[in-house]
């Protein structure tokens, strides 16, 4: 079945399209140490020499935490409808256990009475990377505790917060912490340790699938689901060798999350990769794939980039790259990737919660910012979005990546992914062109 859409020709989305933009506390809030806040991991890593471009920290960033009421103006201005925001667990449980900060709380609770004042649909992921760094300091995400103590941090912001916010998210893209936080290293708390790696990747997922039935728990009728950063992997030529390391790489991308979380499986063939033995494969218990697989609202998809997998495992490169390397720009993966999770893993509803990139924006004479590069780059993802709307994927709201320029993890703050533009030196904001486009776009319903 697929959603009545406006009129062919001009590009118009559903009227209740959720047009959005989103942020992640440790990435705009500073304020590092007010109202109780406790010590996150970014804190600890962003201070070790080497580990950040610049030795960049968020103890500042865009100081969202100080000017959260003109940001919010910002939002109303531009029109949005959904706000897509993180809340941080050191400001809850600066020690990551116990009763919750009640200074923590109330910034959240009056950002949210904002949002709606507004008429802006808050959605809150209650994990965006700031582990407290207590927790670190008893195992982190190896240990299977954090994940209880994440169920209980996620219990008290649903009693305190839950009544205002109609969609939660749990957890962050658990496969980049698993991947750049003990993989490669590059983001806290920059382990190295592929054994470690995924049962971390086990324990986020408990964490998520416990948070589900946290709030199930309160009797709320909010909307609760997984935000997942998801790569559609192509073989990069046609040998039978690229189709099969093509499959297992995906398996490693995306069923390793869509599998658990929307079948109840972990991959058989990802279990047999990383054998028996493995910490993870060890670490699974009786139930925990049930816990996983609770029934979910709705399933929040990231979208940045397609990855090309060559027949000996590696990947190559195909398409011309951002400013972050990493970064193919391939809008044609946003359509792939969305008409395959509902072919896959049937109707779920769908959010799109970050899509964007880093563009070399400068602050011109006359005040204006020329990001003509995120116009084109938005113009054809929504394209691409729209397409797959129009062949029966059910996807309600996008969000871009992001608001705000901000901390852009270890690579600080010289990457500049916002839709506003922000001079650090006196924190003044200056809409993009992109955020005039982005504003008619919402207006319009369309381009
Ligand atoms: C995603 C993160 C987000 C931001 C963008 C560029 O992986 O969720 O915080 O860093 O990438």
């Amino acid at each position: 079945m697929s959603i009545p859409i406006g009129p062919a020709g001009p590009l118009r989305f559903p009227d209740n399209f959720g047009w959005g933009a989103a942020t992640s506390a440790y990435q705009i809030e500073g304020a590092a140490k007010e109202d109780g806040r406790g010590e996150s991991v970014w804190d600890t890593f962003s201070r070790v020499p080497g580990r950040t471009r610049n030795g960049d920290t968020g103890d500042v960033a865009a100081d969202h935490y100080h000017r959260y009421a003109e940001d919010l103006d910002l939002m109303r201005d531009l029109g949005l409808r959904s706000y897509r925001f993180s809340i941080s667990w050191p400001r809850i449980q600066p020690d990551g256990a116990g009763a919750p900060n009640q200074r923590g709380l109330d910034f959240y609770r009056r950002l949210i009475d904002g949002l709606h004042e507004r008429g802006i649909t808050p959605m809150a992921t209650l994990f965006h990377w700031d582990l407290p760094q207590a927790l670190q300091d008893a195992n982190g995400w190896e240990s299977r505790d954090t994940a209880h103590r994440f169920a209980d941090y996620a219990d008290a912001v649903f009693r305190a917060l839950g009544d205002r916010v109609p969609i939660w998210l749990t957890i962050n893209e658990p496969k980049t912490v698993v991947q750049n936080g003990y993989l490669t290293g590059h983001h806290a708390p920059g382990r190295q340790d592929p054994d470690a790696a995924y049962l971390v990747a086990h324990h986020l997922q408990l964490a998520h699938g416990l948070a589900v039935g946290a709030l199930r728990a309160t009797g709320s009728d909010s909307r609760i689901g997984p935000a997942l950063n998801l790569h559609p992997c192509y073989p990069a030529d046609d040998s039978p060798q690229a189709a099969a390391a093509a499959h297992l790489y995906d398996g490693y991308e995306n069923r390793l999350y869509l599998d658990s979380l929307l079948k109840g499986s972990y991959p058989e063939d990802l279990l047999a990769d990383l054998g028996p033995q493995s910490r993870m494969v060890q670490g699974i218990r009786d139930g925990d794939l049930k816990i996983i697989s609770a029934p979910i609202d709705l399933l929040a998809v990231q979208y940045y980039t397609p990855i090309y997998v060559t027949a000996d495992g590696g990947t190559a490169h195909r398409w011309a790259t951002s400013e972050a390397e990493w970064q193919q720009i391939y809008p044609e993966g946003m359509y792939d990737l969305l008409t395959r999770i509902t072919r896959d893993y049937g109707p779920i509803p769908l959010t799109i919660t970050e899509n964007g990139l880093p563009t070399p924006d400068t602050l011109a004479a006359d005040d204006t910012v020329q990001d003509t590069g995120r116009i084109s780059f938005l113009r054809d993802h929504l394209t691409a979005a729209h397409r797959a709307i129009a062949d029966g994927v059910p996807l309600e709201s996008f969000h871009v990546w992001s608001l705000l320029d901000n901390f852009e993890w270890d690579q600080g703050y010289e990457q500049r992914w916002g839709l506003v533009y922000v001079d650090y030196p006196t924190q003044r904001r200056v809409l993009k062109n992109s955020a005039t486009w982005y504003r008619s776009v919402i207006a319009d319903g369309g381009f």
